[in-house]
């Protein structure tokens, strides 16, 4: 059954935060100055266990899910995920799974994922250069280590992905370094307009380098690009070409807002669920599967939400007010 929300789109996606943890401090996502060691993460038994993240994937598979990504924080912070791929895959052979990491305990999991049933992994690096890195990231963790769990990645065939999020001012420099790279082993880099998630990360228009922008930077170095169709209906990037028949994508949710084809659900670590990764509020799906709620009132509770979403809001940004309240990045996963 497909179940399509108030604006005629479907339920395709389910991304899900296993932790609000994080071993890296990036200025734009978790800044130092309000993570600090008094911040108070979720405690243990308000996180949902692995049993009732696979309840609640369960009761979503009837409804059309096509797509599991898991997120965090960083989820390859939480003890034994590869417990919860294992679970998820034995619900379906053929679904897709995802991870999200920042890549640093990629080399020590990559083969346990993959045997476990992982499809493949995104990973964000937002600068080649170890010092613009380190000081964007906030840590003392090196690129080569990244780097390292991408190649084992492809040494064990498990598919890579790289993101990278660009700031006016802080790592445009590293667009031709990291395309120049990524292409030489076969990697697509995706580049990501900085977005005003949350409320900690000072973000501002003149921060944002549009896709336009990074565009005219390539062209210049790499000559002219061409746009390409999209892999599927709702791809969040927009993929180029380029002259050596090398893609390169650009999310642009900022300057091209794609919500008209949003069919993702977002699942907090805590077992709340979001429409929009802008929303202010999540619905407690926590509450009633420890009320021992059966899988097929989760799954009507769930659609329910979806069937009254009406979220847009990237094609409203600027038009609607700011709200103080809008949730951390680091809590409902990218
Ligand atoms: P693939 O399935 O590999 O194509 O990945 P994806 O399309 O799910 O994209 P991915 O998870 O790699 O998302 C990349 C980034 O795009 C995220 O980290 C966010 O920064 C941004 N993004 C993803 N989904 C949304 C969304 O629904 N709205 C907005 N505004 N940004 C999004
Ligand atoms: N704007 C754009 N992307 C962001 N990410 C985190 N915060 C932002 C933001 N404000 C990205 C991370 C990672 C993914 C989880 O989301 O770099 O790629
Ligand atoms: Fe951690 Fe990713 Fe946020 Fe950086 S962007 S602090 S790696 S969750
Ligand atoms: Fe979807 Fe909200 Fe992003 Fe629009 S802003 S694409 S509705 S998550």
């Amino acid at each position: 059954m497909r179940l399509n929300d108030s604006r005629g789109r479907p339920l395709r996606d389910l991304r899900i935060s296993v932790t609000d943890r994080c071993n890296f401090r990036c200025t734009y996502c978790m800044p130092r100055e309000h993570f600090g060691n008094d911040y108070q993460f979720l405690a243990k038994e308000k996180i949902l266990t692995y049993e009732e993240i696979t309840t609640i994937v369960s009761s979503l598979l009837p409804l059309g899910i096509e797509k599991i990504r898991l997120t965090g924080g960083e989820p390859l912070m939480r003890r034994n995920v590869i417990e919860l791929v294992r679970q998820i895959r034995a619900l379906d052979s053929r679904i897709d799974i995802a991870i999200t990491t920042n890549g640093i305990l990629l080399e020590k999991y990559a083969l346990q994922l993959k045997e476990a049933g992982l499809s493949r992994v995104t990973v964000s690096l937002d600068a080649l250069e170890n010092e613009v890195f380190q000081s964007l990231s906030d840590t003392t963790n090196s690129v080569d280590e990244i780097l390292q769990g991408i190649e084992f990645c492809r040494q064990i065939e498990l598919p890579v992905k790289v993101n990278c999020v660009i700031q006016k001012g802080v790592n445009e420099s590293q667009i031709i370094p990291i395309i120049s790279y990524f292409n030489k082993i076969s990697i697509t880099p995706r580049f990501i307009e900085f977005m005003d998630v949350g409320t900690t990360n000072s973000w501002n228009y003149d921060s944002v380098v549009s896709g336009d922008e990074m565009r005219k930077i390539i062209e210049l170095e790499f000559g002219q690009l061409e746009k390409v169709e999209s892999n599927y209906p709702g791809e969040v990037a927009n993929l180029w070409k380029m002259k050596n028949g090398s893609m390169v994508g650009f999310i642009e949710s900022v300057t091209n807002p794609f919500c008209g084809d949003c069919s993702r659900a977002r699942l907090s670590a805590e077992g709340s669920i979001y429409t929009c990764l802008f929303a202010t509020e999540g619905h407690n799906i926590r509450s009633i599967l420890r009320m021992d709620a059966s899988q097929e009132q989760i799954g009507n509770a769930i659609s329910e939400i979806w069937k009254g979403r009406n979220d847009n809001y990237s094609e409203q940004r600027g038009t609607v007010e700011q709200t103080e309240d809008r949730v951390e990045m680091s809590y409902i996963g990218g």
